[in-house]
């Protein structure tokens, strides 16, 4: 992959991530590389189980115990992040540099303990500040992400779910992290508190100059927040480019299908086109090209190995074998009938 930039924040090479369980092996990442630039968001979208918590479990240290993580590289700032000390990854780089918002913000709330006292118990454990000092910030935060100091003082089921994942974000940005992974951090909320909080995290990157992962499954709001953007399917990135790239020259089966299933203002009135079949369970070694039984196009080559990402241009990674096909299936793939047979 281009260098775009000689010192990305964070890189990543061929992170893997296996599962051992009862059926065997679950291999639910597989071949990744990606660079998040200094204060960028970078969007990680795919269907349920294509590995996207995984991901960024693995970055974080934080995968049970049954699941083992390997990667040629996999540095933050110069930092390898898998090479180093558990101690000296908790103190130095957890919450400190990299902060989390977990899909279960809704649950990651101590519920006996008012919000605020948790969000000055994290900066206290961190940082050397007085609790005046720590409640300071806290109030600083919670204006930063659109709730009133006074909700300091509540306990978390006192909390919509808006505000509890308000809170997380909050709690997420208390150390100034140059990079916050957020896993579908609007997942489950009403459209208006959805929109309210892509906002908030809009202003929060202009205002902060903190990276920003993204990970949903919904391409509407990666498309609408992202610089760029990886399409993951089956535990590999299928596809990553600029955004505009992406949707103006999108390459791989898979986006053309996932963009199909986007409803926008050119598409508003036709009928929506979704991918038949459901994903892969992940079980056993990669073999084949994991999109190949769904794939409209798929030929001998696709099922006889897994094909390696290629970069067909600047920054445009795709893992297709029929990729130089890519402008006939982007007509082909607006047809219902493709999707179809
Ligand atoms: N602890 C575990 N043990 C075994 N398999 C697991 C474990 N956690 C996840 N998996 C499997 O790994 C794959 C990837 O799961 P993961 O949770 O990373 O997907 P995801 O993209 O985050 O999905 P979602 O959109 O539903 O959050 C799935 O097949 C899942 O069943
Ligand atoms: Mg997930």
């Amino acid at each position: 992959m281009t260098e775009i930039n000689k010192d990305p924040l964070l890189s990543v090479r061929n992170l893997g991530v296996v599962y051992e369980t009862s059926q065997g092996p679950v291999h639910a990442v597989t071949d990744v590389s990606f660079d998040v630039q200094e204060n960028e968001v970078f969007g990680i979208a795919g269907e349920s189980g294509c590995g996207k918590s995984t991901l960024i479990k693995a970055l974080l240290r934080l995968l049970p115990d049954n699941g083992v993580a390997t990667a040629d590289r996999c540095d933050y700032r110069g930092s390898a992040l898998m090479k180093m000390e558990g101690e000296a990854f908790r103190k130095e780089i957890l919450w400190q540099e990299i902060s989390m918002v977990p899909q279960s913000a809704m649950a990651s709330f101590n519920p006996v303990y008012r919000v605020g006292d948790q969000v000055v118990e994290s900066i206290q454990t961190h940082r050397k500040a007085s609790r005046a000092e720590a409640l300071e910030r806290a109030s600083e935060l919670f204006d930063v992400v659109g709730l009133e100091p006074g909700l300091l003082k509540s306990y978390p089921h006192e909390f919509s779910g808006g505000m509890r994942q308000r809170a997380m974000i909050a709690m997420a940005l208390s150390l100034d992290p140059g990079l916050i992974i957020m896993d579908e951090p609007t997942t489950g909320l009403d459209v208006l508190v959805q929109e309210r909080i892509l906002r908030r995290i809009r202003e929060i990157r202009a205002e902060l100059k903190s990276s920003i992962i993204l990970i949903t499954h919904d391409i509407a709001v990666i498309a609408e927040m992202s610089d760029r953007i990886a399409i993951m399917y089956g535990g590999e990135i299928m596809e990553q480019a600029s955004t505009i790239e992406l949707f103006e020259n999108p390459h791989h089966p898979y986006t053309l299908g996932l963009k199909n299933a986007f409803p926008s203002i050119t598409t508003m009135g036709t009928e929506l086109i979704s991918i038949p079949g459901s994903p892969p369970t992940l079980i056993g070694p990669v073999q084949s090209c994991p999109f190949a039984p769904r794939c409209p196009f798929d030929d001998a080559a696709c099922h006889a190995a897994n094909p390696a990402a290629t970069e067909i241009a600047a920054g445009h990674v795709v893992r297709c074998v029929n990729y130089e096909n890519s402008a006939q299936f982007r007509s082909l793939a607006k047809e219902k009938s493709t999707w179809l047979s």
